[in-house]
């Protein structure tokens, strides 16, 4: 399912007014929050907020696509959200079923390659069904990675990496000098992918609710007020443009200011 891809990390240049000074974050990642205040505000059921996030979805895979990012990840299900009222849990789980069926079509016609991480035997079957005919349709498409966590979870990810790496130890497949960041990274749910250069929140929450631990550890975050439903163009435009604007150092430190 995670199939292997090449990208080469560092800066790339979008053809767009925004970025014109800066750099393209080469993937972006975002925590789609305040679908249910959203509705809330308009005197609507929580879920009519989650429909309307296929909306933005759509929106912001395109434009995403058109300033240059080549990876989205999308967090769609958290393994938390399972503790909400049953009816929305169901609700939540025929959305990749619905967004695939109105949006595939155009989505293979943007060179779109769908993939997911998370812990997908948990899901229904209908929604399962829906995310790998998606993957399957999408495998051979060389554009923008479009990545749903769906039932996904760092702290489950990270048991996850750890029994597998000590399950390789006791079969004698891997050293414990073997066990290094890198093969760590390896047995996460996106190996294939490069870390997130940003990651941005909406709905005003400054947290990151279990969501890519390991692979969030040198992303510069952005957090914006908007619910996800309101999200738009040029809330993207706006954080890449705020992104392009901080000086990343790694713990390094920054170009020119060495002592010599
Ligand atoms: C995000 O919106 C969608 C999911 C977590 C599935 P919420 O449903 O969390 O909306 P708020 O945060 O309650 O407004
Ligand atoms: C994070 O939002 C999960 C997703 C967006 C899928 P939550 O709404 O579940 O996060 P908390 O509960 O406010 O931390
Ligand atoms: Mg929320």
């Amino acid at each position: 399912m995670f199939e292997k891809f090449s990208l080469h990390k560092g800066k790339t240049e979008s053809p767009h007014h925004v970025t014109k000074s800066g750099r393209v974050p080469e993937h972006v990642a975002i925590i789609m929050d305040g679908n249910g205040r959203w509705a809330k505000k308009r005197g609507l059921p929580r879920i009519a907020g989650h429909r309307e996030a296929m909306k933005t979805i759509k929106r912001i895979t395109k434009e995403a696509d058109r300033l240059g990012v080549k990876v989205l990840t999308l967090f769609a299900f958290s393994t938390e959200n399972w503790k909400r009222p049953k009816a929305e849990v169901e609700f939540l789980m025929k959305l990749p079923q619905q967004f695939l069926t109105t949006y595939l079509t155009e989505l293979v016609e943007q060179n779109v390659q769908v993939q997911a991480m998370g812990d997908l035997s948990r899901l229904p079957a209908y929604t399962l069904q829906a995310v790998k005919s998606a993957i399957e349709r999408t495998e051979n498409n060389t554009g923008l990675i479009l990545n749903f966590a769906l039932n996904y979870g760092s702290h489950a990810e990270i048991v996850h990496a750890v029994q597998n790496i000590i399950q390789e130890v006791s079969d004698h497949h891997l050293s414990l000098e073997d066990v290094t960041e890198q093969k760590i990274a390896e047995h996460m749910m996106s190996p294939a992918l490069p870390d997130p250069d940003l990651l941005i929140r909406t709905g005003g929450e400054i947290r990151l609710s279990n969501f890519m631990l390991w692979q969030l550890a040198y992303t510069e975050l952005y957090f914006s007020e908007e619910f996800w439903p309101d999200f738009n163009e040029r809330s993207l435009q706006e954080a890449v443009h705020v992104f392009s604007a901080r000086q990343r150092r790694f713990g390094g430190l920054a170009e020119g200011s060495e002592d010599s």
